[in-house]
């Protein structure tokens, strides 16, 4: 297997990707803890987080699991290692990292509780066997929650036409490299199909009147603007829907599949 469309270790932009991360990471802390209690996460949960990255939800699973243990895996060593340093209370159970594709985890049969894949399932090439992998490693009764992307989400009024060309190229370089910008949708049926029951699934929309707009734009658009490298000048493309934005002219929203599953 491989990363798929992120293979952190090549994106152009190493040190912005990292801090693209955890300020989307940050903005959204509250909202996700909820999130997450309201798919099943509970104080005492040996929880497994796929596709972990530098580690930032990392910390916010191991606060709401403070009595249980968490594992993380991650294919790049180099983000791996910056996992220790950003979770900083370790559940009681014990921190475990582990250097991994999700279509084959070392983890034994039946030996979690609750599984988190955070925009991770849209960068693989195929997103149902690591799906597949979580339900084997989840106990019964186990739940998975799993957030990702859709682009039929994104929605700018005026439209401009730079932002279609740039969520247009960045749909095909992902697809070429195995991914999927349109994965949310699909999540219910793939999660359906690997055994999973009480497959529910909700959509979080936010709006440029609810995030500061350069947080909204880097959710949205950093990873697709460092995919295309200089073909789009993202800075001066940010400072015109900024100014529109702030002046009330420019409606942006953007919004994420949040889709949970049971194991029977
Ligand atoms: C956009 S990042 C998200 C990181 C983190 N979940 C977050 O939300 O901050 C996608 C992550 O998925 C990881 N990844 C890519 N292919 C993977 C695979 N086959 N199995 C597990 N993780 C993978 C990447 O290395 C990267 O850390």
């Amino acid at each position: 297997m491989s990363t798929g469309s992120y293979n952190f270790e090549t994106l152009n932009d190493i040190a912005f990707q990292a801090e693209r991360l955890r300020q989307q990471a940050q903005a959204v802390r509250g909202m996700e803890a909820g999130i997450l209690r309201s798919a099943g996460i509970q104080p005492g949960h040996d929880v497994l987080e796929m596709g972990c990255g530098p580690g930032f939800v990392s910390d916010l699973l191991a606060e709401l699991a403070p009595q249980g243990s968490l594992t993380v895996v991650e294919p790049s060593a180099t983000l791996l290692a910056q996992v220790e340093g950003n979770v900083r209370n370790k559940p009681a159970r014990g921190l475990f990292r582990i250097q991994a594709y999700g279509d084959r985890l070392p983890i034994p049969d039946s030996s979690i509780d609750f599984s988190y894949a955070r925009f991770v399932l849209q960068h693989i090439p195929q997103p149902e066997t690591v799906i597949s992998e979580i339900h084997r490693a989840l106990r019964p009764g186990g739940h998975f929650c799993a957030v990702d992307s859709d682009d039929g989400l994104v929605v700018l009024y005026p439209e401009d036409a730079r932002v279609n060309q740039l969520l247009h190229t960045a749909q095909t370089i992902q697809a070429a490299r195995g991914g999927d910008r349109f994965i949310g949708r699909k999540l219910p049926n793939m999660m359906t199909g690997a055994g999973f029951v009480n497959v529910k699934s909700r959509i979080l929309s936010l709006t440029s009147s609810e995030l500061p707009f350069a947080m909204l734009f880097n959710i949205l658009l950093g990873y697709k603007a460092s995919l295309l490298g200089g073909t789009i000048d993202s800075e001066q493309l940010f400072q015109d829907l900024s100014e529109r934005v702030t002046t009330g002219g420019q409606l942006v929203a953007g919004g994420v599949f949040i889709v949970t599953g049971e194991k029977s």
